[in-house]
């Protein structure tokens, strides 16, 4: 059987280009999570926040009408910044801090990674995911997830990430989460 071949097109967006999409871009984060619409409000001044930051990287699936299908971006993470706190805080309780320091000091943080729900199942996440970490400048990539099992914990199970951290509870969120994260580049 021979894969049919991929109708939609992944590119890199700039963040002035994200910025005059960004409704569109944070509407498809709400359906792929399945979120409350409200959230797109709370989101959109986070998502621009993030823009600014060092190494801030995005990649985009486009449709055949150039609609975004899917998307993810990240930026170098750093002390000061909430995630990175919150990462360390638990990291700290559980591990020796040289295992802290080696995951916390030069890590690019994989923010966001969504695809519409018609698009998913068709290996369009991995191609972002791959796309997204091949520009990236750090030695490691962290990410945190709720826990599985998901579409999003298969995907990142298949490229190599492993367990930073189980079961955790970030402030603010009564759900547990993994931080997961891998030596890169990506094989
Ligand atoms: C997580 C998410 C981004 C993954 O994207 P995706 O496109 O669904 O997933 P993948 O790229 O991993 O592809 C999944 C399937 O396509 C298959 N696939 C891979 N390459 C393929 C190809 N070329 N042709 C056809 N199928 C292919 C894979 O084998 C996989 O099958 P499986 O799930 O049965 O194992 C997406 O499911 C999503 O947006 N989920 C909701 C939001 C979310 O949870 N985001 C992550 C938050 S941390």
């Amino acid at each position: 059987m021979t894969a049919s071949p991929r109708l939609e097109r992944i590119v890199e967006m700039t963040a002035s280009e994200l910025n005059v999409r960004l409704g569109e871009a944070l509407a498809l984060y709400v359906t792929a999570m399945n979120y409350p619409p409200g959230t797109v409000e709370q989101r959109a001044p986070m998502w621009l926040a993030h823009m600014m930051r060092e190494d801030w990287r995005c990649v985009v699936a486009l449709g055949e009408q150039d609609e975004l299908v899917g998307i993810g971006y990240g930026y170098r993470g750093a002390a000061g910044q909430w995630w990175h706190e919150q990462v360390r805080r638990g990291l700290m309780a559980v591990s020796p801090p040289a295992v802290v320091d080696d995951w916390l000091t030069d890590y690019f943080e994989l923010t966001e990674l969504h695809v519409l729900p018609r698009a998913q199942g068709r290996g369009l996440g991995e191609d972002l995911l791959r796309r997204l970490m091949e520009g990236v400048r750090s030695t490691r990539v962290l990410l945190s997830t709720p826990e599985g099992p998901s579409k999003a914990w298969k995907l990142y199970r298949r490229v190599g990430f492993v367990d930073v951290l189980r079961h955790y509870q970030f402030t603010g969120d009564p759900r547990p989460f993994a931080v997961l994260g891998r030596v890169l580049p990506l094989a």
